[in-house]
């Protein structure tokens, strides 16, 4: 998938067999970063309630907040499908408020689809949505929506049943969100197994997040994936650099020169035009820009 990754190619990488490459971004520099890198789906996800906000849970996220880091993710993506979140609240009300605020992100925030929590219970919803022609991806399994039902970011379908979580429950949400009109699923907190059961009877594809290698693509956290959390990542998230120690090391530095005064040098300073040495025999010019007389 070299050029534009649209929702029809996600669809797609599943019948191929092509995993799909999903992370989280919630604004323009590391938005741009993962696109270069080549992530197929940027999700700007609620957890930027816990990643970026600093709640415990991702409840408080507002509306508003989605379409201001969608908007910021928008402007830096290039090649990667955006998807924006919609938060607690926005689409449980009514299916008529699911549509508009679905809508909002499209409108607003540039994304090209979104994503809803719940099986069952939201399909209408996600039949409305995806009526006006919006894309939706489902999750189920661990919904941090759900937090105080779980009683916690609790892995779910290990016990057998069909109560909210449980295991013949979840493949009924699955099948629910596919009948729906989603164009995908997320799998989040559940047992690999289930995963693969539910991949395996779906045409959508899932993309995973703590439920194992049997998705059809997976997907992290961003700050997970590059250490930039003080919390401890969850089991299930790999970290692949520790930015949050480079960070604390690097404003270290700077907060070291400055108090030694080894920062800012001449380097890092301008001098006065007059005391600018005209080349021999040429006549000094004015500069053209403010940027030009910043580097004289
Ligand atoms: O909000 C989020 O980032 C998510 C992903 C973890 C799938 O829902």
């Amino acid at each position: 998938m070299e050029q534009k990754v649209t929702v029809p190619e996600i669809v797609k990488a599943k019948a191929v067999g092509r995993p799909i490459v999903a992370l989280t971004a919630y604004d323009f520099p590391f938005a741009r970063i993962a696109d270069e890198a080549g992530v197929d789906l940027i999700l700007v996800g609620d957890s930027l309630g816990m990643v970026v906000q600093g709640f415990d849970t991702t409840l408080p996220v507002t509306m508003d907040e989605m379409v201001y880091h969608t908007r910021m993710v928008a402007r830096a993506r290039r090649r990667a499908l955006l998807v924006g979140d919609l938060p607690f609240l926005s689409y449980q009300v009514s299916p008529s408020e699911a549509v508009a605020n679905a809508g909002r992100l499209i409108k607003e925030g540039g994304a090209e689809a979104v994503k809803l929590e719940g099986g069952k219970a939201v399909a209408d919803t996600i039949a409305r949505i995806a009526a006006v022609d919006i894309p939706v991806m489902g999750h189920i399994g661990l919904t941090p929506q759900s937090v105080h039902r779980m009683g916690g970011h609790k892995v779910q379908g290990r016990r057998r049943g069909h109560a909210a979580g449980q295991r013949e429950r979840l493949i009924e949400d699955a099948l629910a969100v596919e009948a729906a009109g989603a164009f995908a699923i997320v799998l989040e907190g559940m047992p690999l197994d289930l995963a693969a059961e539910i991949t395996a009877r779906l045409t959508i594809p899932t993309i995973g997040i703590g439920a194992g290698a049997g998705c059809d693509g997976q997907i992290l956290v961003l700050h997970d994936v590059l250490g930039l959390c003080e919390r401890v990542a969850p089991r299930f998230a790999k970290r692949y650099a520790d930015l949050w120690t480079a960070a604390r090391t690097a404003i270290g530095s700077y907060a070291d020169e400055v108090r030694n005064g080894a920062f800012p040098t001449a380097a890092h300073s301008f001098q006065a035009l007059a005391t600018v040495t005209p080349l021999e025999g040429a006549a000094p010019s004015a500069p053209r820009s403010t940027k030009e007389a910043a580097q004289a």
